[in-house]
């Protein structure tokens, strides 16, 4: 048995890569496959102004493994201070490729985001003006509204009223885990779009509480019921230019997942084509893979298609990945998806 798909190199439109050690030990995993990633900004403190961004930016690129082509886009954390000359200066010159907006509170290190997202406005309406996109992590942080309503509360609330106002501005909807996320996008016809990740498309919120609490599948926003997966996945497989790749692949120390009050995160770098063609064979719609991970982000943002491919076999033989990654501070363990992955990447 032997099935090969050669698909256009991908890229990972939502990338968490750290720093220090860190990064040093997360990066090779990612840039072994992926050509280009949208690299976010939460990092303790958050990269805000243009000369951060250059700065994370040089680091990254020193943390490549020799002879690596990978390549970083560069995002900055909107604050409600953030200054449009600052943000418009960063994109005219090909710094940054999007502003990310993290609700403040709503997930690890976003406590520097938005609160009144009326504070930002100005900064939003020159993004609609020069076209920059605009990253959103889409769930409100109400405490009284339920965790698995937050995301269609924030579309409610936020997003669509967004929307309304400025529909010009190109918004990507990051890590969509519900059919409430799927229809929105699916509803609006220009400059909006939607990241899925690999993990949302494996796990649903039975995973977490299967046999015990397993901190390694917790992540925000958090895994949903089956019915939310189906939909993640119609909508990955389905080839709809809208729905692109963002693995949110978020390494945490081990340490600090398996805690009394574990952080949100999973750490897909590694496994993560594999996975993919997995949950696309799975569908039947193997064919749509490459639309998925190289072909509809670039068109979003505007960016060229790789030039370079990647080859994906099918063999009898399971994919081998450590269960785990080392960093200087301790292990990351690496995303289980509870079965045997048998395609290849290379
Ligand atoms: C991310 C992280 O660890 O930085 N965690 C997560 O669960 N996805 C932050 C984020 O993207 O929400
Ligand atoms: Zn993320």
């Amino acid at each position: 048995m032997s099935e090969t798909l050669t698909i256009k190199q991908p890229d990972d439109w939502h990338l968490h890569l750290r720093d220090g050690g860190m990064l040093k030990a997360v990066l090779p995993d990612t840039a072994r496959h992926f050509a280009r990633a949208i690299i976010m900004p939460n990092l303790v403190p958050p990269v805000v102004r243009s000369a951060d961004a250059v700065a994370y930016r040089e680091r990254i690129l020193a943390a490549l493994p020799a002879g690596s082509a990978f390549e970083p886009l560069m995002t900055l954390y909107l604050t409600e201070s953030s200054s449009a000359d600052d943000i418009a200066a960063a994109a005219d010159s090909g710094l940054i490729r999007a502003v990310k907006l993290y609700p403040a509170g709503a997930t690890t290190n976003s406590d520097s985001g938005v609160k009144d997202i009326t504070k930002v406005a100005g900064v939003l309406e020159r993004m609609a003006e020069i076209g920059l996109p605009l990253c959103m992590h889409g769930e409100v942080t109400n405490p009284d509204v339920d965790i698995f309503d937050r995301e269609a509360v924030f579309i409610e609330t936020v997003l669509d009223p967004l929307r309304r106002r400025l529909p010009q501005l190109r918004v990507i909807m990051e890590h969509v885990t519900t059919s409430h996320g799927i229809d929105y996008v699916k509803s609006e016809s220009s400059n909006l779009a939607a990241t899925l990740t690999t993990h949302h498309l494996m796990i649903n919120r039975n995973h977490l509480f299967k046999g015990g609490i397993r901190p390694h599948y917790f992540c925000l926003p958090i895994a949903k019921r089956r019915s939310h997966q189906l939909a993640l996945r119609e909508a990955a497989t389905s080839g709809d230019a809208r729905f692109f790749l963002g693995t949110d692949s978020a390494p945490h120390l081990d340490g600090a997942k398996e805690s009394a009050c574990g952080c949100a995160g999973v750490y897909n770098a590694p496994n993560t084509l594999s996975c993919l063609a997995h949950v696309f064979e799975e569908e039947g719609k193997l064919e749509n893979l490459e639309a998925f991970v190289s072909l509809n982000g670039p068109a979003f943002y505007g960016l060229p298609v790789n030039t370079g491919t990647v080859t994906l076999q099918k063999s009898a033989q399971p994919v081998e990945y450590a269960a785990s990654v080392q960093t200087p501070e301790g292990p990351v363990t690496v995303f289980d998806p509870e079965c045997d992955l048998h395609w290849h990447v290379s």
